[in-house]
Formats: C-alpha cells, structure tokens, sequence
C-alpha cells in the first residue's frame, strides 16, 4: 500500500498501443538512470525495449496526470518474467511508490496468468530481478531472495533476485 501522505497517484499499463505512455516511461528512466545515475543510453535501451517483448507500467500523479515513475515487465517465456527498470523521481521517493509499483507488477502478471488460465501458464510464475546493490534491502522487503553471486552488469555491480508468484 503507498504511504497515507503520498500524493494522489495512478499506476498504468503502456505497451506499444499506447505510444504517449510509453514515451513517458522512457522520460523516466532517461531522467533517473542516464541523467541522475550516469548510466548510458546504449545499455538503458536494451533488446526487452522492442515491440512485444515487455509491459511497461506508469506511475502518474493525478489528476496533473504528471508521470513520476515506472517499472518495466519482461515476458521471458509464459512462467518466466523478469521485473526492471524500476524507478521514482527523487522528489517523490520515500511514500512507498517503489513499492506500489512491485506490487501492481505482481498484480498485472497474476490477472495476465488468470486471463490465459492456468493450464497454458501453469499455477506459479518465477519473476527475477537484477538489483543494484544498495537496492537488494528494498526488492528483499518485496519478496525477493539472492541468487548466485554478485555480477557486473552495464558497469555496475548487481545481485540476481527471485521471487515465486502464485495465485493461490
Ligand atoms: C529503488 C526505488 C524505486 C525505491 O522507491 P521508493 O518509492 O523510494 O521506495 P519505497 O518508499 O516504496 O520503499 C519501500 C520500502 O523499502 C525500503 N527501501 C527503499 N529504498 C531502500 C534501499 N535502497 N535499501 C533498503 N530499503 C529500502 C523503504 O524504507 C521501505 O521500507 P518499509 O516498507 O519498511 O517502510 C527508488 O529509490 C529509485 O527510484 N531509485 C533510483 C532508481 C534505482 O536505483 N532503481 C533500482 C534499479 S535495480
């Protein structure tokens, strides 16, 4: 749940049909991953960046409908889902947005899962994650367990994370 003081917010599905919300989300990340976190632009957009490979999700102040964060799902097979690029503007991290925006990633990929049923999808889904390293303490809050070793990834060390969603 987002924090009682948090100001008022939605979380919305872009994808490749909804071309201004998925600009947004990429204003996001481009705002805190290349311009706040020096990552490059050449590993920001990666290969889950085309058509029909991922689901973004918006997080949007409301009613200015101005976008504060986002969060992107990787479909890697019917169980396998890899969650990314998560990220809140500075101004507005500490009202449990990030947290808001894990959950409604669960949220979107168990209502999907129950939308194909469950004999397509199977009953569990296995979603990982690559944490920077200061973050693991907030994807473990979510859920989430280390696996493996510590890795490098676009320059920067990261731990893989994993988590078992399931509807029951
Ligand atoms: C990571 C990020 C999305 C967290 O968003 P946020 O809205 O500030 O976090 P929340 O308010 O939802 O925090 C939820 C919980 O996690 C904790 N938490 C937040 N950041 C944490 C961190 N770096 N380490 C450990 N715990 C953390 C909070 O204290 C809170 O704990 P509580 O539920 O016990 O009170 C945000 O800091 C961000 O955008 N960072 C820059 C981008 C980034 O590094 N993304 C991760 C890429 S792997």
């Amino acid at each position: 749940m987002p924090s009682s003081d948090a100001p008022a917010h939605e979380i919305v599905p872009a994808d490749e049909q909804t071309p201004e919300l998925l600009a947004q989300c990429l204003q996001m990340r481009v705002a805190v991953f290349i311009e706040e976190q020096k990552f490059s632009m050449d590993d920001e957009i990666d290969k889950y960046d085309t058509p029909g490979k991922s689901t973004h999700l918006l997080l949007r102040l409301v009613p200015s409908l101005e976008p504060i964060g986002t969060i992107r799902i990787v479909h890697l097979s019917a169980t396998e889902k890899k969650i990314g690029r998560l990220c809140v503007l500075k101004d507005y991290r500490n009202f449990k947005f990030g947290k808001d925006l894990m959950l409604a990633a669960h949220d979107y990929l168990l209502s999907r899962q129950a939308d194909r049923g469950s004999a397509e999808a199977g009953p569990s889904l296995t979603v990982s994650l690559h944490s920077q390293i200061y973050v693991k303490g907030f994807y473990a809050k979510c859920g989430y367990e280390e696996v493996g070793q510590e890795f490098d990834e676009d320059g920067a060390p990261h731990q893989k994370m994993v988590r078992h969603l399931s509807a029951q």
